[in-house]
């Protein structure tokens, strides 16, 4: 932060840094056009990161349907109103934010950066956006609540099966001060994500994005048990050179002395029992009573995609709910995302908070959900390219660009508040 953003609008403050730093050959270390920061940032990890993050589901047409549903709204300028002061803070369950953007829980960030979810946190406080941290995150939760400080944090939940880790979570989350849980819907199997399925590789069962299990007492006495029943499959045939890759990764993977773990089935009982317990295949909306009985928390839902869906969630009690189809990573063939919120804001009207995500690539982008309705919107892969290129700067600079661009978008189309980026704004 310096003293010159007190003075300027933050995307002129923005703009501003980067033309003033160009004076000296320097050019933004994050590109600024999207196609250039995927591009970048893609180029940034490993090829079994790069498909991990860039796979749909199936031959991938609802991510072409996220973004096709952005293209069908165009958004008409107005003139000739004073913009000359600007804001664009928002109360959002209660708390006053300075912006409308979150980040999306994403898993396995260590894929993109050995420092993963920590550097997320770091990124996120300095731009002061709030993290919702991933059940399938690469540090505990606990661990990222220690880089974020003070900074608001949100739980995403995936409901496994097993109800102890479902409560352990909660309860971790209660302590860790997150200021609600969001439960996942879409995603109580994996989708077909081609990408993956085609290079075998998923990173769960290397040992990748189960921090928050790993480090849970109640997950903790799962594995305890299957070791002590001696419940492994034993491999079979010769050890491969990718065999025993993984065996390595799992075990670095696993909390303790990595010497000490080579020689312990732990790690391996570990990855096997999450891959148990992972989801609840016959959760249903009646269990949410469950969780809301859990926990004073706020609950959202994520990966409604349908009216009648957002009805039954509103019937059952919730108190936010996030439009996403998780980045077409499930479903294949799909609505966009945006169509759906469309449908379901006139359904909610204005009774809970409606969030969005699945295809938000710029601040324009941002402009149209709000313009759609929602009342935030959650950042996803965006981020993640940033993470890849420039640790916790990169996650940092892609979210400081996500607010300048709509802070500029607010002045050249003629508004001064989130509340007037409403439907009159679109064609
Ligand atoms: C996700 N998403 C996701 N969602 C969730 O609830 N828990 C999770 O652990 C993950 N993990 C995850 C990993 C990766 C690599 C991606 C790309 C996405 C979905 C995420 O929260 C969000 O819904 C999408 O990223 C939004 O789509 P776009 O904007 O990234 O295309």
């Amino acid at each position: 932060m310096n003293d010159a953003q007190h003075d300027l609008p933050f995307g002129r403050w923005i703009q501003s840094r980067i033309y003033s730093a160009g004076v000296f050959g320097r050019r933004p270390s994050v590109p600024t056009h999207p196609a250039a920061l995927e591009e970048l940032g893609l180029k940034a990890m490993s090829p079994a990161a790069r498909d991990y993050v860039q796979t749909g589901a199936g031959a991938g047409s609802t991510m072409t349907a996220n973004r096709a549903a952005f293209d069908k709204h165009r958004i008409v300028p107005r003139m000739l109103r004073d913009v000359s002061r600007r804001d664009q803070s928002i109360t959002l369950l209660g708390r006053e934010l300075p912006s409308p953007l979150l980040t999306a829980p994403i898993g396995v960030l260590e894929m993109a950066h050995p420092e993963a979810d920590l550097a997320v946190a770091r990124g996120a406080r300095a731009a002061q956006t709030p993290m919702i941290i991933s059940s399938q995150a690469s540090y505990p939760m606990e661990q990222i609540a220690g880089a974020l400080g003070d900074h608001p944090s949100w739980f995403q939940l995936y409901w496994s099966n097993q109800p102890s880790v479902v409560e352990s979570f909660v309860r971790r989350a209660e302590a860790i001060d997150a200021e609600a849980i969001v439960v996942t819907l879409d995603t109580t199997v994996l989708g077909w994500r081609t990408l993956d399925l085609d290079r075998a590789f998923l990173p769960f069962a290397r040992g990748m994005g189960i921090a928050q299990y790993t480090s849970d007492p109640a997950f903790q006495a799962l594995v305890e048990a299957r070791v002590a029943a001696d419940d492994l499959p034993t491999p079979d045939g010769r050890p491969t050179p990718t065999a025993v890759r993984s065996l390595l990764s799992i075990t670095r993977n696993y909390p303790g002395d990595f010497r000490d773990n080579l020689r312990s089935a732990h790690p391996r009982a570990a990855v096997q029992t999450f891959l148990d317990v992972f989801s609840r295949t016959d959760l249903t909306w009646a269990d949410l009573a469950t969780l809301r009985a859990m926990t004073k928390l706020p609950i959202l839902v994520k990966g409604v995609q349908s009216a009648d869906d957002a009805r039954l969630a509103l019937e059952h009690g919730v108190d936010g709910i996030i439009v996403s189809n998780h980045g077409g990573r499930q479903v294949d063939g799909a609505i966009g995302s945006l169509d759906a919120l469309a449908e379901i804001v006139p359904v909610v009207d204005g009774t809970v908070p409606v969030l969005f995500d699945s295809g938000i690539r710029c601040g324009a982008d941002v402009y149209k959900v709000l313009a759609l309705g929602a009342s935030a919107v959650c950042i996803g892969r965006p981020y993640v390219y940033g993470l890849a290129i420039a640790g916790a700067d990169g996650v940092r600079e892609v979210l400081e660009h996500f607010r300048a661009e709509l802070d500029l978008m607010m002045a050249t189309t003629g508004v001064t508040s989130i509340a007037e980026i409403d439907r009159s704004t679109l064609a």
